[in-house]
């Protein structure tokens, strides 16, 4: 029996300092081009890390995608035509406000800056409103490198990263091209082809999962805010008369998908955004308990008919739908669910990891990812590393059970040793041959969460481990 110490009892800052090492060690997540000193806000992802991002991105896609019949997939490119950034009004609008320290000259979101001073700055605020918080609360600020409190009035910076192709000669800032800022964009401008080459009718939904890029200025919080990001939009279609019934309906649905994901329900919270966007109805984010606080994890929008209407007007093409019963022809109201895979990834991690103090006094940090997420669902190992009998039966298994899930073959060190990183990395079962396997046929089975062990059969591991892994 172990006794569970609550991670809550870690102050928040030593959580994130855990996670964010635990990370590290154990390859889930790296500083981007680390032995160059890294790169402000962006990061990799470790072989592990690779393997629960690609977990969360399938079981979004199947939530999304493959369980309902009237959503389909998209994979559209990163580079976009310049207008489209024109038309969903990211070249004139999409910026964050920024201050600059007179003393220092460091400049700082204003948001962060006013969050800091406990003073809660809505992200969508105007500059004339961000401006008018600065200033009643001048006395509370303080910049993040000297102290100071003295700032410039904000102003807006473009998040938007611009970049240059073909054959250019001249200052290509002058006519840039720009990394996409969010992906939903790449759906507007496929709505016609999508419906055109399938059989979709309004209430349809297109979904993605792509990079997205934002010249995020305040680099913190780990991968909470990347400059280089992957977003898991849906946007779905609907005649304005059903618009606000099918954004509660999405409302509900996102919030079951974190449920279902193994999430708790305790770390979760809806945020309702009063100041909205001038096209949009109602924004309301599904924030996640991090080490930090409750942030936004998903945004669920209902944009009305702004997008389609603006790439209509942009392009000079007609993006309206015609009900193929009614004959009414309209443009489509969009409901919008957008969430990051990083965040997703970093709320996985913190309802994850515990500390446990077990019987004989030691610690163990386990990482008790739900099953369907763990990067590695099995790890197999002979007892012993000088005993050929035992590998030769231990590799016979790991080759068997490969082709269905992630497995991993481990020799090294001892097996406290063993389990140790596996608790780590979170996988669910280990799966141990000795010298019993070699007389009836048996291995020693460890399930993670319970440290608990039962004899197997080991011809029917496969089948074993699908009812454990599906239960
Ligand atoms: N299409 C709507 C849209 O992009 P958003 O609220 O700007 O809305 C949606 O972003 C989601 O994308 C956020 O809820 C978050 O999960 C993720 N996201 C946004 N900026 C991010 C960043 N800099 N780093 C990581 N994830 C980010």
């Amino acid at each position: 029996m172990s006794q569970k110490q609550d991670k809550n009892n870690l102050r928040d800052k030593d959580l994130m300092e855990e996670i964010a090492a635990l990370c590290k060690r154990r390859g889930f997540v790296f500083s981007s081009s680390e032995i160059y000193g890294g790169f402000s806000a962006v990061y990799d992802y470790g072989p592990y890390g690779a393997e629960l991002a690609n977990n969360i991105k399938s079981a979004w896609w199947k939530a999304m995608v493959q369980e309902n019949e009237n959503i389909v997939g998209l994979d559209s490119s990163i580079f976009m035509h310049p207008k489209v950034w024109e038309a969903s009004g990211h070249i004139s609008g999409f910026s964050d406000p920024l201050a600059e320290c007179k003393k220092c000259h460091t400049r700082v979101r204003v948001d962060h800056l006013l969050e800091e001073a406990g003073v809660f700055a809505d992200e969508k605020m105007s500059e004339e409103e961000i401006n008018k918080l600065l200033k009643e609360n001048r006395e509370k600020l303080k910049c993040p490198k000297c102290g100071d409190s003295d700032f410039s009035e904000a102003k807006e910076f473009n998040l938007l990263v611009q970049s240059n192709l073909g054959n250019f000669t001249g200052d290509w800032s002058k006519n840039p091209v720009y990394l996409r800022g969010e992906t939903c964009q790449g759906i507007y401008v496929n709505f016609k082809n999508v419906l055109d080459s399938t059989r979709v009718k309004v209430p349809f939904g297109i979904a993605q999962i792509g990079k997205a890029f934002r010249n995020e200025i305040t680099a913190r919080q780990f991968i909470f805010r990347k400059r280089e990001f992957e977003q898991m939009e849906m946007q779905f279609f609907v005649h304005s008369d059903e618009a606000m019934k099918s954004y509660e309906e999405w409302r509900e649905r996102r919030w079951q998908f974190y449920i279902d994901l193994g999430i708790k329900k305790e770390n979760l919270r809806w945020h309702k955004h009063e100041n909205l966007v001038f096209y949009a109805k109602a924004a309301w984010d599904i924030e996640y308990k991090f080490p930090f606080g409750f942030k936004e994890l998903e945004g669920v929008h209902y944009r009305a008919d702004y997008d389609l209407k603006q790439h209509s007007k942009f392009s000079d093409k007609d993006l309206s739908y015609r009900d193929p019963q009614t004959n009414e022809k309209y443009i489509p109201h969009i409901v919008e669910t957008s969430v990051g895979v990083d965040r997703t990834f970093l709320a996985v991690i913190t309802d994850a990891i515990t500390k446990e103090k077990l019987e004989d006094g030691s610690e163990r940090t386990v990482m008790k990812f739900p099953k369907n997420l763990a990067p590695i669902k099995a790890a197999i190992f002979p007892l012993l590393k000088n005993k050929p009998e035992l590998v030769k039966k231990a590799r016979e298994i790991y080759e068997n059970l490969k082709s269905q899930y992630m497995c991993e073959f481990d020799d090294n060190g001892n097996i406290g040793k063993r389990y140790r990183r596996q608790d780590e990395i979170g996988t669910p079962y280990c799966i141990t041959v000795d010298f019993e396997t070699l007389k009836d046929g048996t291995v020693t089975v460890r399930d993670r969460d319970t440290m608990k062990q039962e004899r197997v059969k080991a011809e029917g591991l496969k089948t074993w481990l699908s009812e454990k892994l599906n239960s």
